[in-house]
């Protein structure tokens, strides 16, 4: 992705891309002569915004590329993504009046992505020349961010591990001079994740505990928890071939915070950076937790469990008791956590909780600019009583029947074992993009990132 841009100034003979209106084309078509007007006459092309045409050499002048933008601007912040896989391969630059310049960059780049671990690169690239006030080493910082969470989602399973993940949390901290351990199979009952072991341990892989730092010891403390499910077949409540199809992506939430944790270490952000994931198969044997089980958790709190499938919340929930134990300045976890989440808001909109008002204003305002859509839903406490058990202290799952409020319910659950943090933020993202978009293409995705990244970096700026 990084390598999809470049400075102009370092493209020979590029392709221009030329920002047109229906309004400007006549005047645009003029000035490239007769041969460039019939051309776009006879291939139907009026510059209706985010539609293109490629002009060819005529006359003698070079190649360009028409691009229909609004009057105002692009049409969608990452519209010239639209434009990557339709073009042939080579260079294109864009031209010197070429609006919102960052962010069309952004949106190519982010749609040249390719994951090509298991074939052999077909087409040869394109690559975009962007202009000197373009700052590529802020986007490199936040395509590689992205790349990182997308690569780690689309490998699948079966070379993606519960020990895969966690050597891929180590050589990320590696690489950036941060340090860590993992806690790996009977070593996390000795050391109190008993909910991590519980969910893991019928898989003949072994569960482990990834848990690095980076930065000064005496910088503000961030922490970041991901959901490091690499395959969930359900459990004992094993579910169906359609909804089981997919979930090599339940390491989703992990990956998102690696990809952000990327950003973090590479901008070296003045922050003492944590990232605690559990990584775990939840999978079907004679030693798998069932039903009926009731779990002790690290945070002393007995766990009904309602259903083998709700494992997320467990895992989640002794990662997030170690986090909160140092009582971090800013504390967030992402989890592909509930079918529910994207019940409610589709595949695009995740749902974010966090009772810190100030936090998720900055988070909306951010979230808009940065085109990394979220939305607020609320921890709303009345619902806590469905999580009441009458054996245990609390039950994982609503069991009064209905289903109601499933996202909910699961942030409300995951409230109960952060007491400490200054503030704490819950994302239960999706982590796929089921059909290609500008920006977008279809497999694993980070969402939220871009996001949290800017409003890490507007709080802990670098001096
Ligand atoms: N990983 C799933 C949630 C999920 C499913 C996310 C599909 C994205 C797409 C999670 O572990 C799960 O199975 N949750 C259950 C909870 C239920 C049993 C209370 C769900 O959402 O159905
Ligand atoms: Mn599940
Ligand atoms: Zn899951």
């Amino acid at each position: 992705m990084r390598e999809s841009l470049v400075r102009k100034s370092d493209v020979s003979a590029s392709t221009p891309i030329i920002a047109v209106t229906q309004a400007s084309l006549p005047d645009v078509l003029a000035g490239l002569g007769e041969a460039a007007t019939g051309w776009c006459e006879v291939n139907d092309f009026t510059g209706k915004a985010s539609t293109h045409q490629l002009v060819p050499g005529l006359n003698g002048s070079g190649a360009v590329v028409l691009f229909g933008v609004e009057e105002s601007g692009l049409s969608h912040p990452f519209a010239l993504g639209g434009l990557v896989k339709s073009l042939p391969a080579g260079d294109y630059s864009l031209a010197d009046d070429f609006p919102d310049q960052e962010q069309a960059a952004l949106g190519f780049a982010l749609s040249a992505y390719k994951f090509e671990r298991y074939v052999t690169p077909t087409s040869k690239a394109r690559r975009l020349g962007v202009s000197d006030d373009v700052d590529l080493n802020r986007i490199g910082v936040i395509l590689d961010g992205v790349q990182l969470a997308r690569d780690l989602i689309n490998t699948p399973a079966n070379d993606m591990g519960p020990e895969d993940l966690a050597k891929a949390i180590e050589e990320l901290f590696a690489a950036n001079g941060g340090t860590g351990r993992v806690v790996v199979g009977e070593d996390l009952l000795t050391e109190n994740f008993p909910m991590v072991h519980a969910v893991g341990r019928a898989s003949s892989r072994p569960p482990r505990l990834a848990d690095y730092s980076w930065g000064s010891e005496d910088a503000p403390k961030v922490t970041l928890v991901g959901k490091g499910v690499i395959f969930d077949t359900g459990g004992l409540n094993l579910k169906p071939g359609s909804s089981m199809a997919l979930m090599k992506k339940d390491m989703g939430g992990a990956a998102n915070v690696l990809g952000l944790a990327s950003m973090i270490m590479a901008a070296r952000l003045p922050v003492r950076l944590r990232v605690i994931v559990p990584c775990v198969e939840n999978a079907v044997s004679g030693n798998s937790f069932r039903p009926g089980d009731i779990l002790q958790s690290r945070k002393g709190l007995s766990v009904e469990i309602g259903n083998t499938d709700a494992e997320g919340r467990l895992v989640l929930g002794d990662a997030l008791a170690l986090a909160d134990e140092e009582s971090p300045e800013l504390l967030i976890d992402m989890a592909t956590l509930t079918g529910a989440a994207r019940v409610a808001l589709g595949p695009d909109l995740p749902p974010f909780y966090t009772d810190d008002d100030e936090l998720a204003e900055d988070i909306g305002v951010m979230a808009e600019a940065a085109t990394d859509p979220l939305w607020r839903m609320p921890l709303w406490q009345p619902y806590m009583k469905y999580l009441d058990s009458k054996i245990a202290d609390i039950n994982h799952i609503n069991t009064t029947g209905a289903g109601f409020a499933g996202s909910v319910t699961a942030a409300l659950f995951l409230s109960r074992f952060v007491e400490n943090a200054h503030s704490w933020a819950h994302f239960d993202i999706f982590g796929w993009t089921p059909a290609e978009k500008p920006g977008k293409p279809s497999g694993g995705e980070a969402q939220g990132i871009r996001c949290l990244f800017d409003m890490i970096t507007d709080r802990y700026p670098n001096k």
